[in-house]
């Protein structure tokens, strides 16, 4: 029997409480399907801060490179957004996907059918169906460029830096176009190629990689313009290609139309089998310890874990046809519609095991 080494980074604020969800239904999934799964936990973010003096101990690191793969809640809050910049809990984020190598970041913005309602997005725009999966790079650009605070004009001054080498564009273009061969083989780069020479580097580079993939049909959009285009019309993208910080920015945007922030699961990859894998949202410090958070996302994290890291997929469908079946009738408050029964972060949890 399969037995897989899973290390949890809970994290802040909510992170604790959706991760709590998401290892209840991973274990009930380990049991219908007959594999074995062993938690060790980790700090990550403020916690860790708290515990270690730093976000990102190194024995988090060795942990999570000695493992299967890797969850993760959320982290960061108030309590340490006075901490310099490379020890906020953020910091350990960008640490961890940097110390694995994880470049590439699978977003899928995907509308649950009961859902269709909960979607600010008018029902004929949305269509019969959403599914749209954007491709985040995760270890380069702004995020990971150098940045600094220098003095300009006698006044105090802070820079940042926008760099990506062609290997970096090259290699997560890759990672989009062999997405889009196995879905509709339509891929949309979306940079600010008008104004940035990092986005004209990024756009020449994916022409280039575009004649590897004759059969997938490839369009350029500036960042602008995609973010109105995913609001009027969200169906005509398949897969967006797109750097670390727009490639954020929209896929907050992208959740909204599938219903919630609390719907969005991400996974974390590196081409090797480890994978790290997190909702898409933050740790919801408003909402942190009073059972109201949505687990869904962590717990699609874990279906995609399943699919991409420990070669289950038929535990993965198995999960995400439950959380189908369970929002026919129940609903954390962020999703919540008359007529359905209103349920907490835990009780989701159970009801999505009970489904499975
Ligand atoms: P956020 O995603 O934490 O919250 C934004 C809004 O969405 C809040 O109103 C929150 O209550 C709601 N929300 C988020 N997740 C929800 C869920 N599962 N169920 C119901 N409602 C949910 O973003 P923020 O407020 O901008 O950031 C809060 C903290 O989280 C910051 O410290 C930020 O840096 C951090 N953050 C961490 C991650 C991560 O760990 N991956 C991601 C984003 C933000
Ligand atoms: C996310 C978060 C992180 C990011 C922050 C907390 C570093 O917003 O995972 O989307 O910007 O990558
Ligand atoms: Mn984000």
């Amino acid at each position: 029997m399969a037995d897989y080494k899973i290390t949890l980074l809970k994290g802040d604020g909510i992170g604790p409480e959706i991760v709590n969800q998401a290892v209840k239904v991973l274990d009930c999934a380990a049991e219908k399907f007959g594999f074995g799964v062993t938690y060790d936990e980790a700090l990550l973010g403020g916690c860790a801060i708290d515990a270690t003096g730093v976000p990102l101990p190194d024995e988090t690191v060795a942990k999570c490179k000695a493992s299967d793969s890797v969850l993760l809640g959320a982290v960061g809050g108030p309590k340490w957004d006075s901490q310099p910049g490379n020890n906020r809990p953020e910091a350990g984020l960008l640490g961890i996907r940097g110390a694995l190598g994880l470049f590439a970041n699978l977003r899928p913005s995907v509308i649950f059918g009961p859902l269709k309602s909960a979607s600010p997005i008018k029902d004929e725009i949305i269509g019969g169906n959403l599914d749209v999966m954007i491709v985040r790079e995760l270890t380069g650009g702004i995020y990971f460029g150098e940045r600094g605070r220098k003095e300009v004009n006698g006044q105090p001054a802070a820079w940042d830096t926008e760099m990506y080498t062609v290997g970096e564009v090259e290699r997560i273009a890759r990672v989009a176009f062999d997405l889009a061969m196995k879905r509709n083989k339509k891929l949309t780069s979306v940079d600010k190629a008008n104004v940035l020479e990092s986005s004209r580097l990024w756009r020449e580079t994916v022409k280039r990689v575009a004649e590897d993939y004759p059969e997938v049909e490839l369009n350029h959009m500036y960042v602008d313009n995609c973010a109105m285009q995913l609001v009027r019309n969200p169906r005509q993208f398949d897969v967006i290609l797109t750097s670390n910080i727009f490639g954020d920015i929209l896929s907050d945007e992208a959740s909204m139309i599938a219903g919630s922030i609390g719907m969005l699961a991400s996974a974390s990859l590196s081409g090797s089998k480890l994978g790290l894998y997190e909702p898409i949202h933050g740790s919801a410090p408003d909402i942190a310890g009073q059972n109201i958070a949505n687990p869904l996302a962590t717990i699609l994290s874990v279906a995609m874990m399943l699919r991409y890291s420990l070669d289950q997929s038929e535990a993965a469908d198995a999960i995400e046809a439950a959380v189908a079946k369970v929002l026919e009738t129940y609903r954390t408050p962020d999703i919540y519609e008359e007529g359905f029964t209103k349920v907490g972060c835990d009780e989701m949890g159970d009801r999505v095991c009970e489904a499975l």
